[in-house]
């Protein structure tokens, strides 16, 4: 049987699944929820106390759960949900898109239902003051995924600060956060080692992470070429200094510019050990020149509570 992960809060409890659920133990998946169980939420609850994160469910009860999970997206809206019940839930939701990229790239229907998903947190983010803090309060990023949630998440919210507020700007946006680092995937490199702390040769594996995504997406043609352009572009920092292509940051459309400038932050937290909510002064003083500095401030604004 193959698994997919899931994250847990995208798993909510008073809402009976109608797939499986496992849990991981060293290497062996139990069955923890069947689909023909009344599902109880306490169990969920349990898990989550005991700091467990993650769950799995057979690939062929995918359909089921993605059906699932747009229910949840759906109650994004509901004021009567208390707001952290709902920003977990949207968090989660990212880390299990971002984790399951290659299945939402994999065909232009999935694709399709992820921008959707992707709009779907984009209004939440929008329309709950709150949504930004909620969502990044869990600190820093674990791992790879976790990442690419928190620069969608931020990205989004910086994208209705600055004016790109259209379903067709928010659409590759969103989409090229949650798979900018896809091309780390399949390098052999611990994602989570910072890039401060590699060798020569393995830098030199790591750098080349942005065009490996191009490779791995480029013939799908339904990621349009502004997703992919943003995917190669987005170490590219300052006059020059980044990479691959040493492109001049300024010279990039606005949504680039977002897109490498929340990434640098996230990164930067995950360096430090950091949270997001609180490295916005570090980073302005360390990076300053490197992003426009308007940008940096609207980033620093939506910080704020
Ligand atoms: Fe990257
Ligand atoms: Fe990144």
């Amino acid at each position: 049987m193959i698994f997919i992960p899931v994250r847990i809060n995208t798993l909510r409890p008073g809402h009976a699944v109608n797939f499986d659920v496992f849990i991981k133990i060293g290497e062996r998946y139990i069955h923890y929820i069947r689909k023909t169980d009344p599902f109880d939420g306490d169990r969920i609850k349990s898990l989550k106390t005991k700091g467990v994160s993650k769950l799995y469910i057979p690939r062929e009860g995918e359909v089921d759960y993605l059906k699932y999970l747009d229910e949840g997206l759906g109650e994004l809206k509901n004021v009567k949900i208390d707001i952290r019940e709902r920003s977990l839930f949207a968090q989660d939701s990212l880390i299990t898109a971002a984790e399951n990229a290659q299945a939402s790239i994999a065909s232009t229907e999935t694709y399709r239902q992820s921008e959707q998903r992707i709009l779907s947190v984009a209004e939440f983010l929008y329309g709950e003051k709150n949504a930004l803090h909620e969502m990044l309060s869990s600190g820093v990023a674990k791992d790879i995924y976790e990442h690419s949630s928190h620069v969608s998440t931020l990205a989004l919210k910086l994208a209705s600060k600055v004016g790109i507020t259209a379903e067709k700007d928010l659409k590759p946006l969103g989409m090229a956060a949650l798979l900018h680092d896809i091309g780390k995937e399949g390098s052999g490199l611990d994602p989570l080692l910072p890039r401060e702390k590699l060798d020569p040769e393995q830098l030199k594996v790591y750098r080349g992470h942005p065009e490996r995504a191009v490779t791995m997406i480029q013939d799908k043609a339904h990621i349009g070429g502004e997703v992919v352009e943003m995917i190669l572009n987005h170490e590219e920092i300052g006059a020059g200094v980044g990479f691959p292509g040493k492109k001049h940051l300024a010279r990039l459309s606005l949504s680039q510019q977002v897109l490498n400038l929340c990434n640098e932050y996230d990164r930067m937290c995950n360096v430090n050990g950091t949270s997001p909510l609180e490295a916005i002064k570090q980073f302005r003083f360390d990076k300053i020149g490197l992003f426009d500095l308007k940008l940096i401030d609207q980033l620093a604004a939506i910080l704020k509570v």
